[in-house]
């Protein structure tokens, strides 16, 4: 087994939209005290960037430069993750609905998509961490040391979702929205959302969040 101070411990964590990646994967580094980031925030970042710039999301050279031109530094301030763009922080902007409506037409780009993974590589290198996102295990990080596709019914996640958004969105709307960017997170030609052939696919309908971070301690465990 590698200890959690092994400078190669790679945990990577991928599922569709609202699995619970970033709770699940925060937790199981925070407990095994090592770097924790969420790869879809990057890709939030960048598509917040062109809101702002105007950029069309159809208009893929624009949005590759965007990508290329643009500093993102991932920063934990009172044990809150903070994302700063080119120096500002937008973290409280990522979640948007308006990001939310076309954060899967960017992050389908392979120029967003390039530029952001060599960042990740580099971040990866850097020691021990949990990466959570889409195709971590397939791409970003192929030798990771756990690999775990986290996913849930699309009813379940739907439905921790609305929760979250506390009756602002009614249940119908929230899973027609989740269909939609399953579809094109699955359907995109570049590093399609899929689990990696060496994957412990997990399926969190029946389980708590402890009993995730457990399943999945368990398997760093054995690496
Ligand atoms: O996990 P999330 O909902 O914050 O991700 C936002 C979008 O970013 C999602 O539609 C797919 C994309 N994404 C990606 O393509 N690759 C990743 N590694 C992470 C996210």
């Amino acid at each position: 087994m590698k200890s959690e101070s092994d400078c190669t411990l790679t945990i990577a964590i991928d599922g569709p939209a609202a699995s619970g990646k970033s709770v699940v994967g925060r937790e199981v580094a925070r407990r095994l005290g090592i770097r924790f980031l969420d790869t879809g925030s990057m890709y939030r970042a960048i598509t917040w960037a062109a809101i702002q710039r105007g950029v069309n999301a159809n208009c893929a050279s624009k949005l590759s430069s965007l990508a290329c031109s643009s500093g993102i530094r991932l920063v934990t301030q009172s044990d809150e993750d903070r994302l700063l763009l080119d120096g500002t922080d937008i973290t409280d902007r990522l979640r948007l609905p308006e990001v939310d409506s076309i954060v899967s037409t960017v992050s389908a780009v392979s120029g967003v998509r390039r530029a952001l993974v060599a960042q990740q590589r580099v971040i990866a290198a850097d020691g021990p961490i949990v990466m959570c996102g889409r195709d971590i295990g397939t791409v970003v990080l192929p030798e990771a040391d756990a690999k775990v596709f986290l996913t849930a019914s699309a009813e379940v996640r739907a439905e921790r979702r609305a929760a979250e958004m506390q009756g602002r969105h009614n249940f119908g709307q929230v899973l027609d929205e989740l269909r939609r960017r399953d579809r094109v997170d699955s359907e995109r030609d570049d590093s399609p959302l899929s689990p990696a052939e060496d994957a412990t696919t997990i399926c969190s309908d029946d389980m708590t969040v402890e009993e995730v971070v457990l399943e999945i301690l368990s398997k760093v465990r054995q690496c």
